[in-house]
């Protein structure tokens, strides 16, 4: 059973003046609820690190893209995986546990970047790049629907972007569908020659450095952590370029007493949630996206086992070969098993 007066103290660190002591009955009843459906249904609860708060309070994994389709892979015994995110992350799920229903309770939870490639597209554009370099190799970004990932020769996440692209055999790379990303893994790798598409989040391109600049000036000793989706002037400012797991792993590890998330809100709640007895400040927008999964939808979504990810075979195979090259080209020993029996 939820406690509203607990869930109220921990919550009202997240977004103070948003959470009441009344919201928070309300929620504490829902998560009652979920939690009960959870178990007749025999569903793991998987959110992203910008989801509402209150979502956390129910999800068995909290965790950027990387970790998250790691523990999505891992999933046995459950029937069903509650994905909390974005659309790319619910499918992404599918593709490395096909054997579970994946159940993404927000079909209009979508990504303006993911979007912003479509396979169409990129099958012209690397036709033409193959014209001109012979070697070409294509990572995309795990931000990216299933078809344009079953187009790619790896996937990655902001979490292993560099090192990806590093250990690609390939000198000339196209790098879709995040420039910012695919700028920031491109400076660090002079070696390469990394073709950028032109797409960005909607989200991280509104951040101006000046904000970032204006609360580091007031607050000597602050560490500044930015998402590589930043703009190239941003990301300069930060002291660290991280995934949204590794700004919390930073903010929990580092001596530092100050932070600044520069990124989506919902990990600076996560952070004010997790790291109580560190301060965050904020230089963040919010992705609309991410906030449509409520409680409601989560209700919903387990009475009824809908709306389901259907994947074609075709383009689930073809996505699965790129996530599982992600694997093979960075952590070896962490490919998940479900993945392993296709490498050899
Ligand atoms: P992470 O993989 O770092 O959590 O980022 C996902 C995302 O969509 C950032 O906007
Ligand atoms: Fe997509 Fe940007 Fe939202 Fe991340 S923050 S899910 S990249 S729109």
């Amino acid at each position: 059973m939820f406690d509203a007066k607990e869930l109220y103290a921990k919550l009202s660190r997240a977004d103070a003046g948003f959470y009441t002591l009344d919201t928070c009955h309300t929620i504490a009843a829902k998560l009652d609820r979920i939690a009960e459906l959870k178990q007749r249904r025999n569903a793991v609860i998987l959110a992203h690190n910008y989801q509402r708060p209150e979502i956390f309070e129910i999800a068995d994994y909290i965790g950027d893209s990387l970790g998250l389709s790691l523990q999505a892979a891992e999933v046995k015994t459950a029937e069903a995986i509650v994905f909390c995110g974005v659309h790319f992350m619910a499918e992404t799920a599918k593709v490395v546990n096909p054997g579970r229903k994946v159940i993404h309770p927000n079909r209009q939870a979508g990504c303006s970047l993911a979007d912003m490639a479509d396979e169409v597209d990129l099958a012209v554009r690397i036709k033409d790049l193959r014209r001109q370099f012979d070697d070409l190799g294509i990572v995309c970004y795990v931000n990216t629907t299933a078809a344009v990932k079953a187009l790619s020769d790896a996937c990655c996440t902001s979490a292993n972007a560099i090192e990806v692209i590093a250990a690609m055999p390939n000198r000339n790379i196209l790098f879709l569908p995040d420039c910012n990303l695919g700028r920031y893994a491109a400076q660090r790798l002079p070696e390469k020659n990394v073709i950028l598409w032109d797409g960005f989040c909607a989200v991280h391109q509104e951040i101006e450095p000046a904000s970032v600049e204006a609360i580091r000036a007031a607050y000597p000793g602050l560490k500044v952590l930015a998402h590589p989706e930043c703009r190239d002037d941003v990301v300069r400012l930060a002291d660290a370029a991280l995934s949204t797991a590794g700004m919390v792993k930073y903010a929990q590890n580092s001596p530092a007493q100050m932070f600044l998330a520069v990124t989506e809100c919902g990990l600076s709640d996560l952070l004010a949630i997790q790291v109580p007895n560190k301060q965050f400040f904020r230089a963040c927008k919010i992705c609309r996206f991410m906030k449509m999964i409520t409680l409601d939808d989560v209700i919903s979504s387990l009475e009824n086992l809908q709306p389901e990810i259907v994947l074609d075979e075709g383009v689930r195979k073809g996505a699965e070969r790129s996530i599982r090259r992600m694997f093979e080209l960075t952590v070896k020993e962490k490919i998940p098993p479900t993945l392993l029996n296709e490498i050899d």
